[in-house]
C-alpha cells in the first residue's frame, strides 16, 4: 500500500505539555503493554483481536495506566507473531479490520488512553510485496530495498540469523542466485535503510498512523537498522561478544544509525506529539545519550538489557546461573541506568514484556505463598524508579510461568528452532527444556486470565496457546472482589504515582547498596522525599533506618497489612513498603 504524504494532523500542542519544558506527558505515563493475541478473544477462534480489546477497555481504563502499547497488529504470515508484517498499511486478519482499529483507537481516545503501535522497520515479512519483487530479478526496482550478496563473490560472511535452525542470517534463493540477510527467521527479510526510498517508505507509513491520530512507536531492534553492509569477516571472538563491542560496529548501531533517526525524527516524529522508545537491543549506558539525548533530536526513551540478562549463564541460552541473582549486581544496575539519565534524557522500567518470562516467576517468587507478596513488590519497584514504567499485561494479576513440560505446547518460533538446533548438534535437550520453563517467551504469551470459566474467560474456542491452569484463582474476576489482591494493589499504586510527581521526577538515591536482602531507595529532597524499602527475599529481615532519617509510622503503602518501624524496620518475606521521609 502507499502511504499519503502527512498533513500534520496531530501537531504539537502546548495542552499536553506540562509546565516546565523538562516534564511530559511521556514521562508521567504509565505504559500497559498488550500482547493482542493473548488479551481478549471475540469471535470464537482462539486467537486474541482487536474487538477483544475494545470489549475490554474499561478494564483498563480502571487500572489508571495512560498509554497502551500493542504488539504488531498488521498485516502478517504470523512466523514470528506478528514481527514479520507483509503489509505495513493493513490490519491482520486474525486481529480484525481497519474499520476495527479506528473504532478502537476512537474508543480509547475517548477514555483518555493513548495508542503506540509496534514499528517493525528492521525487516519485513518475506511475504510482503517489496520482497515479492525485490527477489523477483536482479534488475527490479525493490532489488535495493534488501540486502542481496550475489553468489558469484562466494559464499557470504557469517551473520548470526537468531531464529534459525543453522544459526546462519543469510539464505541462498536460487531464484536470482543470491544469499538475502535476515538477522532473525528467513521469513524476516532485513530492509536496506541505505536506500532513500526505503527510508521515505518507512517515514510515509509512519506519518500515516500518525495522521489516524496513533500516539507514538516502540521501535523493535532499531540499533540493527543500520549496518557495515561492505559485510566484512568477523572473527569468532566479536561473534561471542554478542551486544556491545565489534558485535556492534558490524552488525548493528552502524556508520549511519543516528543520521536516520534524525532523519525520521525530522520527517515524522517532529511533526506531531507523540512518543518514541527504542527497543535498544546492545545499547550500553555510554551510547545510550546518542538516542534519547534531547538535544541530538533522535527518540524519546529506549528500553536497556542489562537487568532483564541478570542471571542467565553466559554461553547458554538462556540458562539461569543455579546460584539464582545477586540483588547487590541487580541494584547496582538499575542505580547506573538511573543515574545514566539524571541530567539528560528519560529512562523507561520493566520487567516483564512479550520477550520476557512472567516477572513473577524470574524475578519474584512463585510459590503460592510468596506469589502475591512477591508480585506486589516488583509492581512497587517499577512504580517507583525514576523512569516511565512499562507495565505487561497480567502482571497486575500476579500471573505466573506456564512451564511447558514437552516441546509440542511452545509456538514460538524461538523456542522450536532453538530446540531444533540443539537436537541437530546432539545438545541436550532435558537441560534445555528444563530452562525453557525459567526463560522462554511463551511463558509471557499465555492468554490473559480474566475469570475461572473455561478457557480463562479468553475464548469460547480453542486457544491458540494453552492457558495456565492457575487461571481458576488467578484471574480478574477473582481479584477484583479482593480489596488485597495484587490487582487492585496495582491500581492504588498507579495513583501514589500520579498523586506524588516525586515518584516520576524525584532524585533517586541508593542505600544500603551491599545489603543482599533488602533494595531501599529515597525518592525526592527536602520536605518532599520518600522512601521504598523492599526485602527481595523469603526470610524476614531487621532492617534499620539510616541515621538522622525518620519516617511516618503509616505508610503510603504497603503489600502487607502491618508493618513494626522503630528504631528498625521488621520485614516480612518479600514485604514492600513506601513511607513518607519526614
Ligand atoms: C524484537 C521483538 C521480538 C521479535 C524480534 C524480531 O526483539 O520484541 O519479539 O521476535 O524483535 O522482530
Amino acid at each position: 500500500m502507499l502511504f499519503a504524504l502527512s498533513s500534520c494532523k496531530n501537531k504539537p500542542t502546548e495542552t499536553v505539555q506540562t509546565d516546565s519544558a523538562n516534564k511530559k506527558w511521556w514521562k508521567e505515563a504509565v505504559v500497559y503493554q498488550i500482547y493482542p493475541r493473548s488479551f481478549k478473544d471475540s469471535d470464537g477462534d482462539g486467537v486474541g483481536d482487536l474487538k477483544g480489546i475494545i470489549s475490554k477497555l474499561d478494564y483498563v481504563k480502571s487500572l489508571g495506566v495512560d498509554v497502551i502499547w500493542l504488539n504488531p497488529i498488521f498485516s502478517s504470515p504470523n512466523a514470528d507473531n506478528g514481527y514479520d508484517i507483509s503489509d505495513y498499511g493493513g490490519i491482520m486478519k486474525e486481529f480484525g479490520t481497519m474499520a476495527d482499529f479506528d473504532v478502537m483507537l476512537k474508543a480509547m481516545h475517548e477514555r483518555g488512553l493513548k495508542l503506540v503501535l509496534d514499528l517493525v522497520a528492521n525487516h519485513s515479512s518475506d511475504e510482503h510485496d517489496w520482497f515479492k519483487q525485490s527477489r523477483s530479478s536482479r534488475t527490479n526496482a525493490y532489488r535495493e530495498y534488501y540486502h542481496w550478496w550475489p553468489s558469484e563473490k562466494g559464499k557470504p560472511p557469517f551473520r548470526p540469523g537468531s531464529f534459525e535452525v543453522d544459526g546462519s542470517g543469510w539464505r541462498f534463493d536460487s531464484l536470482t542466485n543470491a544469499y538475502y540477510l535476515h538477522y532473525f527467521s528467513f521469513k524476516q527479510p532485513d530492509l536496506n535503510w541505505e536506500n532513500p526510498k526505503l527510508r521515505k517508505e518507512i517515514f510515509d507509513m509512519m506519518n500515516f498512523w500518525f495522521d489516524k491520530g496513533v500516539d507514538g512507536f516502540r521501535m523493535d531492534v532499531i540499533p540493527f537498522i543500520s549496518k557495515d553492509t561492505s559485510f566484512p569477516v568477523i572473527t569468532q571472538q566479536i561473534l561471542d561478544e554478542k551486544y556491545g563491542g565489534g558485535w556492534d560496529h558490524y552488525q548493528a548501531s552502524g556508520p549511519h544509525l543516528h543520521d536516520y533517526l534524525q532523519e525520521m525524527n525530522k520527517e515524522v516524529l517532529s511533526k506531531h506529539d507523540v512518543m518514541s522508545v527504542a527497543e535498544g537491543a546492545g545499547v550500553t549506558a555510554s551510547t545510550a545519550h546518542h538516542f534519547v539525548d534531547e538535544d541530538r533530536k533522535e527518540l524519546n526513551m529506549l528500553y536497556h538489557f542489562e537487568g532483564v540478562s541478570l542471571g542467565y549463564l553466559p554461553g547458554k541460552f538462556k540458562q539461569m546461573d543455579p546460584k539464582g541473582y545477586s540483588l547487590v549486581e541487580f541494584k547496582k544496575i538499575y542505580s547506573k541506568w538511573d543515574s545514566v539519565f539524571a541530567e539528560k534524557g528519560w529512562g523507561t522500567i520493566y520487567l516483564g514484556n512479550h520477550d520476557q518470562p512472567r516477572m513473577l516467576s524470574r524475578w519474584g517468587n512463585d510459590a503460592p505463598e510468596f506469589r502475591e507478596a512477591s508480585s506486589k513488590l516488583l509492581t512497587t519497584f517499577l512504580m517507583t524508579m525514576r523512569a516511565t514504567p512499562y507495565y505487561y499485561f497480567g502482571d497486575e494479576l500476579g500471573m505466573s510461568n506456564i512451564k511447558f513440560d514437552k516441546i509440542d505446547d511452545y509456538k514460538d518460533i524461538e523456542s522450536i528452532n532453538m530446540y531444533k538446533q540443539i537436537q541437530s548438534k546432539g545438545g541436550d535437550l532435558k537441560e534445555f527444556l528444563e530452562a525453557q520453563k525459567i526463560g522462554a517467551r511463551d511463558n509471557g504469551r499465555t492468554p490473559f486470565q480474566w475469570d475461572a470459566t473455561p478457557n480463562a474467560g479468553f475464548t469460547t474456542g480453542t486457544p491458540w496457546i494453552k492457558v495456565n491452569l492457575n487461571y481458576k484463582k488467578i484471574n480478574v474476576g477473582a481479584e477484583e472482589g479482593d480489596i488485597n489482591s495484587c490487582l487492585n494493589y496495582f491500581r492504588k499504586i498507579v495513583q501514589l504515582r500520579k498523586n506524588n510527581k516525586v515518584l516520576v521526577y524525584g532524585k533517586y538515591e541508593l542505600l544500603d547498596k551491599e545489603n543482599p536482602k533488602v533494595y531501599a531507595y529515597t525518592r525526592g529532597e527536602g520536605a518532599e522525599k520518600i522512601i521504598v524499602i523492599l526485602n527481595f527475599s523469603k526470610e524476614k529481615v531487621d532492617w534499620s533506618l539510616p541515621s538522622g532519617l525518620t519516617v511516618d509510622a503509616t505508610p503510603l503503602l504497603n503489600n502487607y497489612q502491618t508493618i513494626a518501624v522503630s528504631g528498625s524496620i521488621s520485614l516480612e518475606p518479600y514485604q514492600a513498603v513506601i513511607l513518607k521521609v519526614k
